[in-house]
């Protein structure tokens, strides 16, 4: 079947309704296409808050977020972009509280704000108050909130469609999306003016990590598919605190109320690290400084976590500021968090890299900012405008979402006023999909989706995680070759059409292997240490020869191509990075 709609939008996470949203109430007709129902998107897991200098809390300005945030970011953020970001936080919040998210409020009833990981006041002087939060439960409202608009509004929803295709003209214009209908197996074409991907992250290529089971980069495999380049993909954000093991986040905004983390003696290790912001020093620094303290025997017990702790913050604060994370604690760990300090260690979280884009969504396909595809956008975690550079700041994921989302959406609707025209679909737009899944249900032998995928999981984490090396880094490109022989036979037990989640393992498996090379092999290239990549053999930051952007270019069993772009600086010229 061939639906047609003005913009199809892939992903009904916060980037993804936000775009609906805004490109709705400009009259257009809308239509999201997610994997999942939109209110299980991983934007709903997100917890401690977003980042606006609104002030509520003590003195705050747009230009001292934009200063730590391009600080955070090692210098790599494109800094016209990351202005935008900061100039628009306020309004954009305001906008989401008018639209209904319930934040919680200070004693005067203004949206109250905590302090988080890199966020100072003054040009680094001290924390700053500048996330904006509902208990540790602010992306679970925000996304509530907008579906509940999107659907006022008419968007239409497509749920547990997977988006297996992204559909160009000749001309390189986009047209569509191929998807499978998970509930029925039918193969249906998505036909439109514009295409938005908003389809997250990709943490489920690591072992360990935050991100939902349906984090699996599906995104980044279709547009590397389709000839567009990933950006700065080597830039993994490993978050400091996930519960030992399990990998579950535990807010940043647990530190920004005042835990510690401490060693095996008790230290409360990072004063040494970082002087000035102690805990709350960026997440790069913190996770590379907890595996410095295991490696260096401080672990507990002798093992490979450290303690959070926020037993002298008190039950109350607990309770009212931070009730999930107590909650994740006492379930999965047997924890109280009042009485004894949390296991934590890092945990993947967040991709920096991604499908490049302007500030309004487009998709750049080079180091020209001219050189746009015509009819495809992206926004959120797949998208790299880039404002987070090579390590991104706690909050600033859920306003890279609700800022240029809403970007994304009037410029799509605003395009669709300019030039009504849908490009004509191939004759057969739904072949590749159908050939792909055919092959796949055909196998009777073959490997299953599951062993492959742990076979990626456990290299990505051993060698392209917090600290890397040229060692580690040629052991997983050796790897991923390898398992790109493997998943050629991938094949399914399950021959059925309804629910097949088996086949859809299958799938997401192919994507894995497309873009995992980009994040090893950029690494590998990249000989020097910037924000979340740490190598062991380029220790120190190397501005004269690395201040600049990856591209890479995925040529499937042929190999890939690296090129690199200029990165944009506007005020802050690149200094050594002192927390
Ligand atoms: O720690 C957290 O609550 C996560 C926030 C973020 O990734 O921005």
């Amino acid at each position: 079947m061939t639906f047609s709609h003005d913009i199809v939008i892939v992903g009904a996470g916060g980037a993804g309704l936000m775009a609906a949203l805004y490109a709705a109430e400009e009259g257009a007709d809308v239509a999201v296409v997610s994997k999942l129902h939109p209110l299980r998107s991983h934007t709903g897991a997100a917890q401690g808050g977003i980042g606006a200098a609104l002030g509520n809390e003590e003195e705050d300005s747009w230009l001292w977020h934009a200063f730590d945030t391009v600080k955070g970011s090692d210098y790599l953020g494109d800094q016209d972009a990351i202005e935008q970001m900061c100039k628009d936080a306020p309004r954009t919040i305001i906008e989401l509280e008018h639209y209904g998210v319930p934040f919680s409020r200070t004693n005067e009833g203004k949206i109250a704000q905590r302090r988080f990981g890199g966020h100072t006041r003054n040009f680094g002087e001290a924390p700053v108050r500048r996330a904006c939060y509902a208990a540790d439960r602010t992306g679970h409202v925000i996304l509530h909130t907008l579906y509940e608009q999107c659907v006022k509004k008419q968007v239409r929803f497509y749920d547990e469609y997977q988006v297996l295709d992204l559909l160009m003209t000749e001309g390189g214009t986009c047209n569509g999306v191929v998807a499978y209908e998970i509930l029925t197996g039918d193969v249906h074409t998505f036909h439109a003016k514009a295409v938005c991907f908003a389809t997250g992250g990709y943490g489920r290529v690591f072992k360990t990590t935050s991100n939902a089971h349906a984090g699996t980069g599906d995104g980044f495999a279709l547009a590397v598919r389709a000839g567009v380049p990933l950006q700065d993909m080597e830039f993994v954000q490993f978050h400091p605190t996930g519960l030992y093991r399990l990998g579950i986040l535990i807010t940043e905004g647990a530190r920004g109320e005042g835990g510690i983390l401490r060693n095996s003696e008790g230290e409360r290790f990072m004063e040494r690290y970082a002087p000035t912001v102690k805990d709350l020093a960026p997440r790069d620094m913190v996770s590379q400084c907890i595996y410095t303290e295991i490696r260096e025997g401080r672990g507990i017990n002798g093992k490979e976590y450290v303690h959070l702790d926020m037993t002298h913050v008190g039950k109350e604060v607990l309770e009212h500021k931070l009730p999930e994370i107590s909650t994740f604690s006492r379930v999965y760990l047997g924890i109280d968090p009042v009485e004894q300090p949390i296991p934590v260690a890092p945990t993947c979280h967040y991709a920096m890299g991604g499908i490049p884009t302007n500030v309004d969504g487009q998709v750049v396909r080079s180091g020209d900012r001219s050189d746009i595809v015509p009819g495809f956008y992206a926004c959120g975690e797949c998208a790299c405008v880039s404002v987070h550079g090579a390590n991104r700041l706690g909050t600033n994921s859920l306003l890279d979402l609700v800022v240029f989302g809403r970007r994304t959406g009037m410029a799509m609707a605003a395009a669709i006023k300019a030039d009504n025209k849908k490009a004509a679909l191939s004759e057969n737009p739904e072949k590749r999909t159908r050939d792909t899944l055919e092959s796949i249900m055909a196998r009777s032998d073959g490997e299953k989706a599951v062993s492959i995928r742990t076979d990626l999981q456990e290299t990505m984490m051993k060698n392209v995680s917090v600290y890397r090396n040229d060692d580690t880094l040629a052991e997983s490109l050796s790897d991923l070759k390898d398992l790109r022989r493997r998943v050629k036979s991938v094949t399914v037990e399950d021959k059925g059409r309804k629910f097949n989640t088996d086949l859809m393992d299958a799938v997401e498996i192919l994507f894995m292997m497309d873009y995992a090379e980009a994040i090893a092999a950029g690494a590998k290239n990249r000989t020097e240490s910037r924000g979340a990549h740490s190598r062991e053999d380029f220790s120190s930051r190397d501005d004269e020869n690395w201040l600049k952007h990856t591209l890479f270019f995925g040529k499937g069993d042929d190999g890939y191509d690296i090129e690199y772009k200029d990165v944009t600086i506007t005020r802050f010229q690149p200094k050594e990075r002192k927390y």
